[in-house]
């Protein structure tokens, strides 16, 4: 993971917030190259919930809600933590955290960071929901909460989406957008922060359809993961045991990745009954039932929900790309020598940059050429021009990157036209005409 988050730092996918200032525990943020990842992630999500189907409605809600919406959907009072403080050396874990040694609470119980005997406390639950004040009073009156998910902007609009869309049951409301909270341990790099963005879809079905709603969900929601090109073998269901569920859900299965800190799940799809709607529907005083316009009957939908965290599915794209592996010939050559590399294997059309242009030299009109394709190809792609250094580095710093085409004006590029594309992960070389590289990325890039 070490090697990972140097990488992030050293190339500009993420780097750790305010870190001038030391950093503030487990925040980061996203440089010039994660931002495109991470928006390419979003955008293809995106694509396949609400452009590519009738069924679905795109929503953007605010992060802010009336107070009373976190006492109806149960986070204030179920949406916590046991925690356990160790009184000698001041540290706070996670009650379950696997670290501990005996039970929290007894003499037995062992802090896992100054390993003091007995000094652990009995659990106690703390609440994960981050607190602000509305307007200039800071008094308990004006207390809110901003959102642990995006799904409760989601419920408290579903009426207003199914009526000015149209949309008739079974139909869907699909949202990205940021949620905090308040973990007690948070860590693994962007894996548990507290603050993420989550993109989450609420299909609202008739109920008793709900167990085949989320049979065809758990079913489309996997291969879209696939669809990213994760490694079929470092994936897996798990299906939450009853005292894993969350206070809202009947049934849950998490999609697991084997991170190189374990199986941990980045996304979760959820049969959340009517429970939201109904509590909604008991705290607002409003109703929130649906009219079938066929059978005429009134009822208050289930809910199916699909719940994806977008910074975990970046880190699961990030860790299952990367790879260390020895440059064999030619290439190696031209590098003065190093042999090994490191490359991020994505996807190309999740890639940050889909090319790079290199002139091989900086003379013989190479420069020239050079920045008339990069400027042609940038109209249509996001690409990056690099004249620093031998081109064996350039190579190695766009694999580093991600990039997966590299392209090479040489001499015989002022001579005929005709340039090199290099493919990053066969290492393979085409020749392609320089007025046919938008096709021919586009052709390389689709999927
Ligand atoms: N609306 C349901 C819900 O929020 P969840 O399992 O608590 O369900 C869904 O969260 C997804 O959100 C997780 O699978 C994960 O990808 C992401 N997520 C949750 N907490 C997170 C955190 N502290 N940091 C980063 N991502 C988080």
């Amino acid at each position: 993971m070490d090697k990972l988050v140097s990488l992030a730092k050293r190339r500009g996918f993420v780097f750790q917030s305010s870190e001038i200032y030391g950093g503030l525990g487990s925040v980061w943020d996203y440089g010039p190259l994660g931002v495109e990842l991470k928006k390419n992630i979003k955008e293809r999500w995106w694509r396949s919930m609400v452009h590519e189907r009738q069924d679905i409605e795109g929503l953007d809600a605010a992060i802010l809600m009336h107070p009373k919406v976190w006492e109806a959907s149960g986070h204030v009072a179920g949406f916590t933590d046991p925690l356990v403080d160790c009184k000698h050396c001041k540290n706070r874990f996670r009650a379950d955290d696997p670290r501990i040694k005996g039970t929290p609470g007894q003499p037995d119980a062992q802090c896992p960071v100054c390993g003091s005997k007995g000094t652990l406390t009995a659990p106690r639950q703390f609440n994960l929901m981050f607190k602000t004040f509305m307007g200039p009073v800071e008094e308990q009156a004006a207390v809110i909460y901003l959102r642990p998910e995006t799904a409760q902007g989601i419920y408290v609009n579903y009426l207003n989406v199914q009526q000015s869309s149209r949309q008739k049951i079974p139909f869907g409301i699909a949202q990205i957008g940021k949620a905090f909270r308040n973990e007690i341990t948070p860590g693994n790099f962007i894996f548990r922060t507290r603050e993420f963005e989550q993109m989450e879809m609420q299909f609202f079905v008739k109920p008793g359809t709900e167990n085949e709603w989320f049979e065809r969900w758990r079913a489309e929601r996997m291969k879209w993961v696939e669809g990213l090109g994760i490694r079929a073998e470092k994936l897996r269901w798990h299906q939450h045991g009853k005292d894993e569920l969350a206070h809202y859900a009947k049934d849950a299965y998490d999609i697991q990745y084997e991170f190189p800190f374990g199986w941990q799940e980045f996304e979760g799809i959820h049969n959340r009954t009517d429970f939201d709607l109904s509590n909604h529907q008991k705290y607002a005083g409003k109703k929130l039932d649906y009219l079938d316009p066929k059978t005429n009957e009134r009822f208050v939908p289930y809910v199916v929900e699909t719940s994806a965290g977008a910074d975990r599915t970046t880190l699961v794209v990030l860790c299952d790309a990367y790879r260390e592996e020895e440059v064999r010939g030619g290439e190696a050559a031209e590098d003065g020598g190093g042999e090994q590399r490191v490359v991020l294997k994505l996807k190309p059309s999740l890639a940050p940059l889909k090319a790079a242009v290199f002139p091989l030299v900086n003379k013989d009109g190479m420069p020239e050429l050079a920045h008339r394709i990069h400027d042609d190809l940038r109209r249509h792609f996001n690409v990056f021009y690099d004249d620093g250094g031998s081109i064996g580095r350039r190579y190695r710093r766009q694999d580093e990157a991600g990039t997966p085409y590299g392209i090479t004006i040489d001499g015989q590029s002022t001579q005929d036209q005709t340039v090199t594309v290099r493919d990053r992960d066969t290492l393979k070389q085409d020749r392609v005409a320089a007025d046919k590289l938008v096709d021919y990325l586009t052709q390389k890039l689709a999927g």
